[in-house]
């Protein structure tokens, strides 16, 4: 166990699987009490459950996050279980590449659905979760963005990209607004990683193709983002505010 986040206080939305999961692990490891946002109530309770082996105090909390009264309790009871809030994770989202691909191709109703989950529940989380970092003095917002927001791709998922493209411009603002607060607020952007979320779409043939187009020859392991989102939570960054971490292998680089 160590200490980084001893006496601190994480919401990380999406925890019930992938980096997410990875995340509320680490930082639970790192002294952080953890509550556990996921639409899927068992995967919550799965990663508390192994937040506890690690003789960690995690809560899960079940809901939406596109849906605001979700998040508005969500929030509400993460906060009053363990007495307030100080690091907002934001990091649910979905990538469905069989109805989100380029302009001339995808439905409006699919449109609306990823911008709701991608883009719209940071709204929600930060509206209802900034309050509680200003009463406890200052704190740490995470953004997960992505390497489709920086570069674009043949193989697109316009929506997606839209919507982590506006969460940099999110960041900018929410940083400027609650620095004097000693509210931090910084995005990462993952390359490509091994999760549940990329796992329908990763043929042997595509992880060869992603291996050969990255410049440390292989995609990421969950934990790999979560170390720099324990970074952007701990006082490690503590001069960081607005900032964007690319954690690709060296793709974009190239
Ligand atoms: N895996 C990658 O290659 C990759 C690359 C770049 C960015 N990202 C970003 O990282 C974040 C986490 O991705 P991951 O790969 O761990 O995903 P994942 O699918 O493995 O896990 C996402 C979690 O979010 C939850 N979730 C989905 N919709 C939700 C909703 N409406 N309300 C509440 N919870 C919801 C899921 O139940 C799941 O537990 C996402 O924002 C994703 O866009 C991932």
């Amino acid at each position: 166990m160590g200490e980084r986040l001893k006496g601190k206080i994480a919401f990380i939305t999406g925890a019930g699987m992938g980096i997410g999961r990875a995340a509320a692990v680490l930082f639970a490891q790192e002294g952080a009490r953890v509550v556990i946002a996921d639409i899927d109530g068992k995967a919550a309770k799965e990663t508390v459950a192994r937040v506890k082996t690690e003789r960690g105090e995690a809560l899960a909390v079940t809901g939406d996050v596109s849906i605001e009264a979700d998040v508005e309790r969500m929030i509400a009871d993460g906060a009053r279980h363990f007495g307030g809030l100080n690091i907002l994770y934001n990091n649910a989202g979905v990538l469905w590449k069989d109805r989100d691909r380029s302009v001339l191709e995808t439905d409006g109703q699919w449109w609306d659905r990823v911008m709701a989950i991608n883009l719209k529940s940071v709204f929600w989380v930060t509206k209802y979760g900034i309050p509680h970092l200003q009463r406890g003095g200052g704190g740490s917002v995470i953004m997960m963005g992505s390497v489709s927001a920086l570069v674009g791709f043949t193989r697109a998922q316009d929506a997606y990209t839209s919507a982590k493209g506006a969460l940099i411009s999110l960041t900018k603002s929410l940083a400027i607004q609650f620095a004097r607060d000693r509210i931090r607020c910084n995005i990462i952007h993952p390359g490509i990683v091994d999760t549940p979320l990329q796992a329908p779409y990763l043929t042997d043939e595509l992880r060869r193709e992603f291996a050969a187009g990255i410049p440390l020859g292989r995609i990421a392991d969950p934990r790999e983002i979560a170390t720099v989102a324990l970074f952007l939570a701990s006082d490690d960054s503590s001069f960081m505010t607005g900032a964007e971490l690319v954690v690709d292998g060296g793709f974009t680089a190239g």
